[in-house]
């Protein structure tokens, strides 16, 4: 289905998700991304990956100069020249990053304007409510912000370094896939194992794994085939206890379930129980069989321990997505992309040139300024 919209397709404005693993590309008023591929380039037969965290300032201006290419004319088959484009970012981007992509989209690319949104900010537009307990988890980390009203609370920000890479780690501690990598490379394979026969146990089960008890029933071993010659047994137990890692609490007692509940404590009394009952999961991650179930059981056991007592809590509610969550956060800025704010958040090519500088997204209520 397609919203209707003032945007010829020549006009059609282009957003844009870069994910640490994967970007998500399509137009903005559609109702899902035309393609989603890796955030990945190759330099001098080198593959770069993690764009966000480049500091070689070189490397990252030809790194992403030659990812925009390769999405707009290998993936999209669209030229950038002269259009609008949404990048959707994370409020916690570096500001060099979205400095080089603005330069190389506005000077090497001529694109029309450009509008930086926060991820955390318009995936609420595809529920259409304005306030909510927002939480990434993808694939390199997991951010947490509290929006209210439309604005994200920064001073309640978190992040940790737990999302699918993680869990990808535990698979490859366990399984040995090194000399198998035909063509698909090992890291790919350790993916798709874990995307086709992991998942999120419950948190009775886990807690009876670590401590070595007998579960029942047993998780089957399953059978992975590569190139269907070769096939490698994954055991049940890895199958059943790879995702665990994200419950699991570091040095400082942090997890992704005491993060929700750190935020909500330290929010204003009387946002606590809203921001309770509204967490919103976005991210790829998050799509696993049982995560849903397991983090509500584990925030569940845990807003009864002393610490978090005093909360007063009895109900987490998770909003559903409209979509997979790996391309919420796209849809959210392609329904911003089919509103009037993108014409007035957006730096055009013009005054880029002029000022050399993209505004941030507004933080405060105070509206965006029309000009007369
Ligand atoms: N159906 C699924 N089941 C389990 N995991 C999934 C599924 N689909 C995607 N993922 C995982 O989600 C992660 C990618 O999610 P997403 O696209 O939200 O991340 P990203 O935006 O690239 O990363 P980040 O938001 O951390 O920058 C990958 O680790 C991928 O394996
Ligand atoms: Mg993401």
């Amino acid at each position: 289905m397609k919203i209707d919209s003032d945007f010829s397709t020549e006009k059609q404005c282009i957003v844009i998700d870069i994910g640490t693993k994967y970007t998500k590309f399509g137009f903005a008023t559609e109702h899902s991304p035309r393609c989603i591929i890796q955030t990945q380039s190759e330099i001098d037969g080198m593959i770069v990956t993690d764009f966000y965290n480049c500091i070689d300032q070189q490397k990252l201006t030809l790194a992403l100069t030659k990812f925009i290419h390769r999405l707009f004319y290998k993936h999209a088959l669209i030229a950038p020249k002269e259009k609008k484009v949404i990048i959707v970012e994370s409020l916690l981007s570096p500001t060099k990053f979205k400095e080089t992509l603005a330069k190389i989209l506005f000077i090497n690319y001529e694109i029309a304007s450009l509008c930086f949104v926060p991820s955390h900010c318009v995936a609420l537009f595809t529920l259409g409510i304005s306030t909510a307990l927002v939480l990434d988890i993808g694939y390199k980390e997991t951010i947490l912000i509290p929006v209210c009203e439309g604005v994200p609370v920064l001073k309640l920000w978190q992040a940790m370094p737990l999302a699918g890479e993680s869990v990808e780690k535990q698979i490859k501690n366990q399984i040995n896939v090194n000399e198998l990598t035909a063509e698909k490379s090992t890291n790919d394979i350790i993916e798709d194992i874990k995307v086709r026969s992991c998942f999120v146990t419950k948190l009775n089960r886990s807690k009876n794994l670590v401590e070595g008890k007998d579960v029942n029933p047993l998780t089957t071993d399953a059978s992975y085939h590569i190139n269907g010659e070769i096939s490698i047994t994954i055991p049940g137990r890895v199958r059943e206890t790879a995702y665990d890692i994200l419950f699991e609490e570091n040095i400082d007692e942090m997890s992704i379930t005491t993060m929700i509940l750190e935020t909500i404590k330290n929010s204003n009394v009387d946002m606590r129980l809203k921001l309770a009952e509204n967490i919103f999961l976005i991210g790829g991650t998050t799509i696993a069989k049982g995560f849903k179930a397991r983090l509500k059981e584990e925030l569940q056991e845990k807003v009864n321990s002393s610490k978090y007592q005093n909360l007063k809590i009895s109900k987490f509610k998770f909003h559903i997505a409209p979509v997979y969550e790996n391309y919420v956060a796209w849809l959210g800025g392609s329904i911003f992309g089919s509103t009037n704010n993108l014409n007035i958040l957006s730096q055009t090519r013009e005054n880029f040139l002029k000022e050399n500088f993209i505004p941030d997204w507004p933080t405060t209520h105070t509206r965006p300024k029309v000009e007369q």
